[in-house]
């Protein structure tokens, strides 16, 4: 290894222990986890129309009652109609090979796994998940998977089709690792790919289609490092929605690529307090976006909070190459800030957003920063009215590169979605960072 490469492989190593606060993911080896538990030895079997009863059986007979233990659903089909709930497993591993499907449109969530300790829920074919027919009951259905307050875990190799609501909810816990996924949804909102919240998480090598979230941080949220997320016609990335008592520190979003859909990225919240500090957005490619680089903190979608507003403080955003669809109508770039609670610190730095048209705006309000025409530079901070200006094209900005693979629009909303595989590659020139299962 030359130099330069050793060097920037230091580097990066680094920068990651220097995110998260600590390891993430399961403390003991799949190898430690050979007690297994067969769905098909309690109750289950392929085919069946509803193998729920089958997991849990499975999980309270087996799992529980012998530590280092495996929960295995074999390659096949099931339906699924009574929904799960997995509490306070530790030590073991949850090996979903086979594809289950909905049957059942109760709300809730189909797989929940709560106070996990030391777990893995992945799939050794890459090929296991769940398709959620959400078409069939769009926002009145359950959600996909759930992790509850769980600690040292991984989730990963698992494809998620079409949930009537959110994909992957991330709910509190710490110390997780969430990679090697692929998500697609309706091309509509309710669609979350992945929300986030808690501490100490890395998400990274995922490929989410849909029209909401892709991959999206929620209040409380500590040491989130989020990188090689591909985008595709998906609602874009963000942090939000933000209200009262918001408290989201030490963010990195790096190597996210993002083709059509709503933003390159987004902070959102309407009034409200508490503060979202100390976050990075590096090497972010974006193509044909409605919005590019977008905070706004009077976001209409959300109820506005009881605060003045969520303090916004210490942000850079840095190597940005991407277009909006029309930068007049809607800005490559807008920092629309609280009123009462002026961002500052606000930084962008070879940040070159631009639109497809070739003519674009920017706007800013009550925003101190730097490194975009409209942003005010002092070391007070009073609220200002909405600034416009136009831009001409930024010189550091080339049409930007696209992935194979990448959706020319979302998918139908009144049809079924075909089941994805998952990619081995979530952003141009930048290889998975763990080889799939199937692989190893
Ligand atoms: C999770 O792992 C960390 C470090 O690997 C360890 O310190 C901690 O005790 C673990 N948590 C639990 C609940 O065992
Ligand atoms: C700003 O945030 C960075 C991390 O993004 C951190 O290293 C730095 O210490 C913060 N600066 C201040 C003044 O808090
Ligand atoms: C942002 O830019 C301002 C003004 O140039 C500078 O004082 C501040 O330290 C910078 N902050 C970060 C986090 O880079
Ligand atoms: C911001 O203003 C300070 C002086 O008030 C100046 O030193 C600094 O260079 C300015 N930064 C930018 C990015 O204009
Ligand atoms: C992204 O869209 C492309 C084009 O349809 C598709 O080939 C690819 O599988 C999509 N990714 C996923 C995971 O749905």
């Amino acid at each position: 290894m030359g130099f330069q490469a050793l060097l920037a492989s230091v580097l990066l190593v680094t920068t990651v222990s220097a995110q998260l606060s600590g390891s993430v993911g399961p403390t003991t080896p799949l190898s430690q986890k050979s007690h297994i538990c067969n769905v098909l030895d309690y109750g289950g079997s392929i085919g069946s129309s509803d193998i729920g009863p089958a997991i849990t059986s499975a999980f309270n007979n087996c799992v529980l009652k012998n530590s280092g233990s495996t929960l295995y659903v074999p390659a096949g089909n099931y339906q699924m109609q009574t929904w799960v709930d997995l509490k306070e497993g530790t030590k073991w591993a949850f090996r979903l090979d086979g594809f289950i499907t909905r049957a059942s449109t109760s709300g809730g969530n189909m797989i929940a796994i709560e106070n996990a300790n030391d777990f893995e829920f992945y799939s050794a074919n890459s090929a296991g998940g769940i398709q959620g027919y959400g078409y069939q009951c769009r926002n009145a259905g359950p959600r996909l998977i759930r992790i509850i307050n769980s600690q040292n875990w991984s989730l990963h190799d698992i494809v998620l089709v079409d949930s009537p609501e959110f994909h992957l909810v991330i709910q509190s816990g710490q110390n997780g690792e969430v990679y090697n996924m692929a998500i697609r949804g309706g091309n509509l909102g309710g669609s979350d790919g992945v929300d986030v919240w808690g501490n100490n998480y890395w998400i990274h090598d995922v490929e989410v289609t849909n029209r909401d979230e892709c991959v999206t941080v929620k209040s409380p949220a500590t040491n989130i490092l989020v990188e090689r997320i591909w985008c595709n016609q998906s609602g874009g990335s963000a942090i939000g929605s933000l209200s009262d008592g918001t408290a989201i520190e030490n963010v990195v979003y790096r190597n996210i690529y993002t083709n059509g859909g709503n933003q390159a990225f987004m902070i959102k919240s309407n009034k409200g307090s508490g503060y979202v500090r100390n976050v990075q957005f590096q090497n972010f490619i974006a193509r044909g976006t409605a919005y590019g680089l977008n905070i706004d903190q009077f976001w209409s979608s959300q109820t506005p909070g009881q605060g003045a507003g969520v303090q916004l403080q210490n942000i850079t955003f840095s190597n940005w190459d991407g277009n909006v669809a029309d930068g007049v109508k809607r800005p490559p770039v807008q920092l629309i800030c609280a009123d009462g609670a002026p961002c500052f610190d606000i930084n962008l730095s070879n940040v070159n957003m631009w639109s497809q048209t070739n003519q674009a705006i920017v706007k800013c309000e009550s925003a101190y920063g730097s490194g975009v025409a409209c942003i005010k530079n002092s070391s007070s901070h009073t609220s200002y009215v909405v600034v416009t200006q136009s831009i001409t094209q930024p010189s550091g900005y080339s049409t930007p590169t696209t992935m194979a693979g990448d959706l020319a629009s979302g998918f139908a909303t009144n049809a079924a979605i075909p089941t994805p595989t998952i990619p081995t590659s979530f952003f141009p020139g930048l290889p998975q960072i763990s080889p799939l299962a199937k692989n190893q």
